[in-house]
């Protein structure tokens, strides 16, 4: 009763102190992330890059130093062609006891293409792939339909990868166009597979969806989205356009700072939104990293 009755007295200060939309939730300060934060991050940081290698060369686990950083690897299934299918592979990290799913991304000008004002369409998801999920969510439509050519294939090889090696935690990583696909599938796989828990990760990831699309995401999954510097792909497309960025980025300041920003595409100088203000502002050279001494690319 004593907890309770703090909280209700702290809630009734800052009824006081703060706006009325803050009041929802506790007030929550930027933080920076610590060496050994940071460096939990770096085995999925390479897997997303290892995304960009072959799919003969991730089968096999010989894709050169993104593989041998984690080695140990054992891959399940890979798939895509580079060009009309972007790359994917998944298996398991017996060090991180993790299933891993990874998709390739895409250098900054194709990205940029797909992000412009006449491509930002946005649509509902497909109900089969997605039962149950509102219809006021709505995504890119040029990443909705990216992953879903590969949605069932890579569905079954978790499947598999799961059986395999008793594990029950999956985490799904991309860079760039291959984060916005690894989003949409940290939505659809847990809908299809009840009883595992999902991690996704993103680096560089444009928005994807609207608002009702980024409250879905804070509601159902694990999502950490991490932006290099100025990379402006992440404020793509533009808010005016209805887009709205989830919960879970981390901002690599220009002095190498990881911060951890609260609350949805959040304005402050030290997140993205707020320190890349609009695309002029951004550097296409930060989009590949380096994130942690990682430069995205096989
Ligand atoms: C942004 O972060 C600050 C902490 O510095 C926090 O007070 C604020 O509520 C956040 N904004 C959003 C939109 O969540």
């Amino acid at each position: 009763m004593v907890a309770l009755g703090l909280i209700v007295a702290s809630t009734v200060l800052a009824a006081y102190a703060a706006p009325a939309s803050q009041l929802i939730q506790p007030r929550q300060a930027i933080t920076t992330l610590t060496s050994s934060q940071i460096a939990a991050f770096r085995p999925f940081t390479l897997f997303a890059s290892a995304g960009y290698c072959s799919p003969s060369s991730t089968l096999s686990w010989s894709c050169g130093a993104n593989c041998n950083a984690n080695a140990g690897f054992i891959p399940v299934a890979s798939g895509g062609d580079g060009s009309s299918v972007q790359f994917w592979y998944v298996g398991f990290s017996p060090a991180q006891s993790t299933v891993i799913v990874s998709h390739q991304g895409t250098d900054t000008g194709e990205i940029q293409a797909l992000l412009t004002d006449a491509n930002a369409i946005r649509g509902t998801l497909d109900s089969s792939l997605f039962p149950g999920v509102s219809s006021s969510v709505e995504v890119h439509e040029g990443f909705r339909n990216e992953q879903a050519k590969t949605a069932t294939q890579i569905l079954s090889a978790v499947q598999s990868a799961l059986a395999a090696h008793g594990s029950s935690h999956v985490t799904i990583v991309g860079h760039s166009l291959g984060a916005a696909i690894a989003l949409l599938d940290g939505v659809y796989l847990p809908l299809h597979l009840p009883g595992v828990t999902f991690r996704t990760i993103g680096y560089g990831m444009p928005r994807v969806g609207n608002q009702a699309f980024a409250d879905y995401v804070d509601s159902h999954i694990s999502l950490t989205h991490i932006n290099n510097k100025e990379d402006f792909v992440p404020i793509l497309p533009g808010r005016f356009l209805g887009y709205h960025h989830p919960s879970g980025e981390v901002h690599i300041q220009d002095s190498g700072a990881w911060d951890a920003c609260p609350g949805q595409d959040n304005t402050s100088g030290l997140c993205t939104t707020g320190d890349v203000g609009n695309i002029f502002e951004g550097s296409s050279g930060d989009h590949g990293g380096p994130y942690d001494g990682v430069t995205m690319g096989c």
